[in-house]
């Protein structure tokens, strides 16, 4: 079987990013076709390896941009999704089939929940899988599939349906946690268990697709990982339906910080991490949460007095990782009623005022009464408060 992006080396992950498809089928998240190509860029650029630009059936203005991406992309591979029938697989084949590396998603619900909805018997679901794979195959040579609901599917069905996409061609096999049901060690013995018990397993790439319902998404994207699954599905932000996906930048810098304990890597350069972060939250009016890990406003912010003293004297005492590794210049020590006098001085240093002892004690004594009555002490206030020290000295 030929897989044309399985890595020759085997702790690299591919993270394929799902911003444009399941990440926009947030409600309230639509771009324009603009916004989708200019994000498309950016993660071909930043080293994402798989970009799921679209769903070309749901719409003329998805195929559109799901085409125009193609055309456009550069390393990575172009992926558009499509139901489990020959009409959505081809429409999307017409799609992807401009990009230098296309790919075709195909995928249908196997859980008993997901099974009754186009009420189908698992002989007759089990025939539709071979039929589309096979389909899609036919037209392209690099073809994932997923099994919706995967974490909720019997796993004797389970293993039997990835059987027969794998004999039929598939070359990624998905598992989706669709309703951000599982946890971590489910996640992993569910990755183990097809491995071992599919035939053909080890020939093709087994992916993680966790929703955050619980919280647990990128817990659980990793606990995959560690079992096996070769390929994280991932969102900028985490955004995407309810809770969302589990996010990209959460995955890459586990991956990086945590090394001695993940031995895996991915492609993706995190310096380009804040910046994407920033203008997905833009075009997709979704701002992102203050205390977000990564790329929140508040990930490399600190406040308190005993913390800002740390930082001063070595950075790695309140901090993991370097916000130059996500792309932000410096750390922010937000100046308010937690602070200390080691900050206050040091940002006054910053803004370029040297004072004495005395006059730090006397500006000190008036940033504390105003921070007592500011959530935040911005560099104007210290620079009035400074003006006034001195007027009054
Ligand atoms: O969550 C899910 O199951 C999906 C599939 C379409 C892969 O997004
Ligand atoms: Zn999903």
């Amino acid at each position: 079987m030929t897989n044309t992006i399985v890595p020759a080396d085997p702790g690299r992950v591919l993270i394929f990013d799902t911003t444009l498809r399941d990440g926009e089928q947030s409600p309230g998240a639509t771009m324009t076709h603009e916004e989708k190509l200019e994000i498309a860029e950016m993660l071909d650029e930043m080293g994402v390896d798989i970009i799921e630009a679209g769903f070309p059936i749901a719409s003329e203005g998805d195929f559109a941009a799901v085409s125009e991406i193609s055309k456009r992309s550069k390393d990575a591979v172009i992926c558009g999704l499509s139901r489990a029938n020959f009409k959505d697989i081809d429409r999307c084949w017409e799609a992807v089939k401009h990009a230098a590396k296309p790919r075709i998603h195909t995928f249908i619900g196997t859980s008993p929940l997901h099974r009754a909805i186009p009420n189908l018997t698992m002989d007759e679901m089990a025939e539709r899988i071979h039929e589309t794979v096979t389909h899609a195959r036919n037209l392209c040579d690099n073809v994932q599939w997923s099994p919706m609901d995967a974490t909720r599917t019997e796993h004797d069905y389970l293993c039997r349906v990835v059987e027969i996409a794998i004999k039929a061609g598939a070359t990624t096999i998905n598992i989706p946690d669709t309703v951000g049901y599982t946890a971590p060690k489910e996640s992993a013995e569910l990755i183990r268990m097809l491995l071992e018990r599919v035939p053909g397993a080890d020939e093709i790439i087994f992916a993680t697709h966790c929703h955050n319902d619980l919280g647990m998404a990128t817990a659980n994207s990793l606990a995959a990982v560690e079992a096996g699954a070769r390929q994280i599905e991932c969102t900028i932000n985490g955004l995407g339906e309810r809770a969302g996906n589990t996010a990209l930048e959460e995955v890459v810098m586990a991956l990086k910080v945590r090394h001695d304990i993940m031995p895996f890597t991915t492609g993706v350069e995190s310096k380009k991490l804040m910046n994407i972060s920033r203008r997905v939250a833009a075009v997709s009016g979704f701002p992102v949460q203050f205390n977000k890990a990564i790329v929140g406003k508040n990930a490399f912010a600190h406040e308190s007095g005993i913390h800002q003293d740390g930082m001063l004297k070595n950075a790695e005492t309140f901090e993991i990782m370097r916000p130059e590794d996500v792309g932000l210049a410096a750390t922010n020590l937000v100046m308010g009623k937690h602070s200390g006098r080691a900050a206050l001085r040091d940002k006054l240093k910053q803004l370029g005022i040297e004072v004495g002892d005395n006059q730090l004690k006397d500006i000190f004594v008036r940033f504390k009464d105003l921070a007592d009555r500011k959530k935040e002490v911005y560099d104007d206030d210290i620079l009035a408060l400074v003006r006034v020290s001195e007027d009054a000295t």
